[in-house]
């Protein structure tokens, strides 16, 4: 069961519940309800710009919604021909919607996105409807400076958007964390708001991290997930010099050298696969050699067996020789595997597996501790089964969070 991102769930909903950037958010709902005598020669569209995650899109759906607009959005960055983003253009800014009060307002969000030389067509085809529109523009970027929105920028009116204070930071996730019934302490938000650098998506993203490993968020908690972050830099240099190497024997030779556990290596590679191999005979290949590789690490942690720990790491280097194919360029994007961010929080981690071993504990006449370790496989068994599942929840009074942890531990 995957949980709702808190991002999603508590999206401010009103233009009053929206902390921060007050100015802007001011300088939209006006040029919106003025709308289209806002509009002037040169200035015919806004454009809002600033880093992510300070609340730029949220506040273009916020203030249409309650201004009565409806919004059709068109997303830059998904590739697109020319023609295709003309065509989006023209049906979107010269037909009107018949069911909402205001009428339509077209969003063009992730402008940055438009990269290549295709989407210069489509840079010059926002260009010619900007100019022609009949429904009020609204663009959305990260980044300004960018040369191929240049053009744009001198017929749009511009409004900034800015990284969140620390202190509104703070109170966004207080409010969080009350709504979750979390414990937390001033300082634990306090250093996750200095952490975020304004982005309150990543703040927001972080809370839900610490808070699904069960710890509480303090000063320490979130030190202990900043700490796990630093360790993934270098894994994505590991991963570097093993799907971009020169040979295989190169890529070995950097999964040895890097001292990361082979499971999580494995786990890292199997995560990023899809991203870097695009093509689909690619992936076959690569997740075959990986199944393998995993078949390899089972072996070893049921056997202790290290003898074949050589065989499953060299399984799991995929190479583009090995995947018959040359991995994209972009490397940006690699991606984090969920277990690996909840296993930073070992003390998180440690306190449920406890807290579990205590409810069994009676029962089986065991330690705590002991009790977890050797009745695990039984709790996950019964709480697999359909049919032994509600008993044991009702008996054991299992939380839906420790069920969910016992299954994946
Ligand atoms: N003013 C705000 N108050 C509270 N939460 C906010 C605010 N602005 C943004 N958020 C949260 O941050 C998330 C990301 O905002 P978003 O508008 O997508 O950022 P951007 O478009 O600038 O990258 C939202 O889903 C919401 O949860
Ligand atoms: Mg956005």
């Amino acid at each position: 069961m995957i949980a709702e991102p808190w991002v999603e769930k508590y999206k401010p909903q009103k233009i009053r519940d929206l902390i921060g950037n007050n100015r802007s958010i001011a300088k939209i709902t006006k040029w919106l309800q003025e709308w289209p005598k806002t509009i002037t020669r040169n200035r015919r569209a806004l454009m809002l710009y600033g880093p992510s995650g300070v609340g730029k899109t949220i506040a273009v759906y916020i203030i249409a919604r309650e201004l009565g607009f409806e919004i059709s959005e068109i997303n830059a960055s998904v590739k697109r021909s020319k023609k295709r983003m003309s065509e989006l253009l023209r049906t979107s800014t010269m037909t009107q919607t018949l069911t909402s009060k205001r009428g339509r307002l077209v969003l063009v969000d992730e402008l940055a996105g438009l990269s290549g030389k295709s989407d210069r067509g489509a840079a010059s085809a926002l260009n010619y409807h900007i100019k022609n529109t009949r429904v009020p523009i609204i663009l959305v970027t990260n980044d300004v400076s960018d040369s191929k929105i240049s053009p744009l920028k001198k017929i749009c009116t511009l409004i900034e958007f800015e990284p969140f204070k620390p202190s509104e930071v703070t109170t966004i996730l207080k409010r969080i964390c009350k709504k979750e019934k979390l414990t937390f302490d001033e300082p634990g938000l306090e250093l996750l708001a200095t952490y975020s650098r304004g982005d309150i998506r990543a703040a927001i993203n972080d809370l839900q991290s610490i808070a699904r490993t069960g710890a509480n968020i303090s000063k320490k908690t979130i030190l202990e997930l900043v700490r796990s972050r630093d360790h993934t830099i270098d894994i994505r240099e590991v991963l570097d010099h093993i799907f971009y190497a020169e040979n295989w024997n190169k890529a070995v030779y950097a999964a040895n050298q890097s001292g990361v556990y082979p499971d999580e290596l494995l786990r890292w590679i199997s995560n990023n696969v899809p991203i870097v191999f695009t093509d689909i005979n690619q992936q076959v290949k690569a997740f075959d050699l990986l199944s393998k590789a995993s078949i390899f690490a089972s072996r070893i942690s049921r056997t202790q067996n290290w003898r074949l720990l050589p065989y499953s790491k060299e399984l799991m280097c995929i190479t583009g020789s090995i995947a018959d194919g040359t991995p994209t360029p972009d490397r940006s994007n690699y991606q984090f595997p969920e277990w690996i961010r909840q296993m930073g929080f070992s003390r998180g981690i440690r306190q449920k597996r406890i807290a579990i071993g205590q409810i069994i504990s009676p029962i089986v006449r065991m330690s705590a501790k002991k009790a977890y370790k050797e009745y695990l496989i039984v709790l996950k068994a019964f709480l697999k089964n359909p049919h032994t599942k509600p008993t044991v929840t009702a008996e054991l009074k299992l939380t839906e969070d420790l069920i969910q942890f016992i299954l994946k531990d």
